[in-house]
């Protein structure tokens, strides 16, 4: 099958994009979905990679789901049979570890694989299994299998304060949550617009779900079932990945829909670079170049800072700045996977280290300290760009590349499509509507 893309480069690219829905949201509402009685509805649902693959696997414990239209999935539990994770989907589908809340609730046991995902650092999830045995869930690893056994004997309650935040972690504590007779209270949550939209889902099916500031309290909530069809909320990361290419490429895009609110910190630091932003209606927006970028350093950090899937994309549209900027990541370790790719169009990007004072706290990753770590790079901006032969490692980073390759000039052959479309939907279709030369090969 062919998994690489061929680009002809040097093009503005013009039009308009329709986002697609979030995959981080609908990862997990698929996830929780298997918690409801009956049918579940979601709408938007993008047909990516990770979702199909997500697909399959709640099939393999005896779940039903299946399209109907293009993006509208239904997905019905009532006869899940199966309480083990295969370890084949497990270790492909890192949120396969969400899956221990459905599979204790059903059959109050699970086997759940270490999980895989992205090579974006060690990822562990220590810190979540952590919260689980504190909420009084027994955890079990087996390091000869690669499983983890997980069993209620009392219904789980407590309190469990994050030590670090984590996105799916709180998600997955907030899904543990639904099965007590009492309360349970998460503290130092992560505070992602996509943990609000799974909340939103799980209170309109009558879960008891209050959010306050850092802190989430879920009391015993009924059984859950669904009103209405839920429509999951438009992917932020897809539209910071299109507008940084619209402004790269010289060109311009329409980008919707959108609320304000979830991008305002992309849109203040593109306006920083002297980007082109215009909203045009209440939930899309153009972007636009006109004139020279300029460099602007960032930092990522979870919400409402600057995330860390939108660095990849920042460092695209820094390689056209007139001068140096800096990306420090502190959010994930290994984020820096198309620096190398990059290199080979000609482009001038170094590790550079600005001596963290206490990076055990500063990074959101486990730091340990006799371990080498490369968290900033420097940007030369301004060198043209040539063709090459890239290769896509990880997900974000894919799409850094294949829109580098879209201001190259010359073809450039993107290996590894599929890892890139574990995320984005039609690329290969969105892309060519605004104009850029892309086929798959
Ligand atoms: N971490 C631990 N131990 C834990 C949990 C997290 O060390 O128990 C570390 C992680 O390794 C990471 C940091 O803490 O270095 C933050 O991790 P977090 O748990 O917040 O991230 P995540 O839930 O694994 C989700 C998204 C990511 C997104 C981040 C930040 C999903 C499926 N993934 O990851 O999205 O970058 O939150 O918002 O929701 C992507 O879409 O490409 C992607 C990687």
């Amino acid at each position: 099958m062919s998994d690489s893309y061929l680009i002809k480069g040097g093009k503005p690219l013009k039009g308009e994009v329709v986002l697609s829905g979030a995959k981080n949201v609908a990862l997990k509402t698929i996830i929780a979905a298997l918690m409801f009685k009956d049918d579940v509805i979601l709408k938007n649902i993008p047909k990516i990679n990770d979702v199909l693959d997500l697909i399959e696997l709640i099939k393999s414990l005896g779940a039903k789901a299946e399209f109907k239209e293009k993006n509208t999935l239904i997905i019905n539990s009532d006869n899940l049979k199966n309480n083990r994770v295969d370890l084949q989907y497990g270790s492909k589908i890192r949120v396969s570890f969400m899956l221990f809340a459905p599979l204790l609730h059903r059959f109050s046991e699970c086997f759940v694989p270490n999980p895989g995902g992205c090579r974006i650092g060690a990822r562990p999830i220590d810190r979540i299994i952590n919260g689980l045995i504190t909420l009084g869930i027994k955890v079990d690893y087996d390091s000869e299998t690669g499983y983890y056994q997980a069993k209620i004997i009392d219904k789980p309650k407590g309190k469990y304060r994050f030590e670090k935040p984590s996105h799916t972690g709180t998600e997955l504590l907030m899904l543990i949550g639904l099965m007590t007779d009492d309360k349970i209270e998460i503290d130092n949550i992560a505070n992602e617009p996509e943990i609000d939209d799974l909340i939103l889902y799980l209170t309109s099916a009558g879960a008891n779900i209050l959010e306050e500031g850092n802190k989430i309290i879920i009391s015993k909530s009924p059984q859950l079932k669904q009103k209405e069809p839920f429509v999951i909320m438009s992917d932020r990361n897809e539209l910071v990945t299109y507008a940084t290419l619209a402004v790269a490429s010289q060109g311009n895009v329409i980008i919707g829909p959108i609320k304000e609110g979830l991008i305002a910190l992309f849109l203040e630091i593109m306006k920083k670079a002297g980007a082109g932003v215009e909203k045009i209606a209440k939930d899309k927006f153009r972007f636009f170049y006109q004139g020279k970028i300029k460099p602007v350093d960032i930092e990522t950090s979870p919400h409402p800072g600057f995330m860390t899937d939108w660095q990849p994309s920042w460092a695209i549209l820094m390689l056209t700045a007139e001068g140096e900027s800096v990306i420090h990541e502190r959010v994930f370790e290994n984020r820096f996977s198309y620096v190398e790719e990059l290199k080979k169009l000609g482009t001038k990007i170094d590790f550079i280290d600005v001596g963290v004072k206490n990076p055990e706290n500063f990074y959101h990753f486990n730091y340990e300290k006799n371990k080498e770590y490369q968290q900033t790079i420097k940007i030369q901006g301004g060198n043209e760009l040539h063709n090459a032969i890239l290769n896509i490692s990880d997900l974000r980073a894919g799409a850094a590349l294949a829109c580098a390759a879209l201001l190259a000039s010359g073809e450039t052959v993107v290996n590894g499509a599929s890892i890139l479309e574990r995320g984005y939907e039609d690329f290969v279709e969105k892309i060519k509507k605004l104009g850029g030369e892309i086929k798959k090969i």
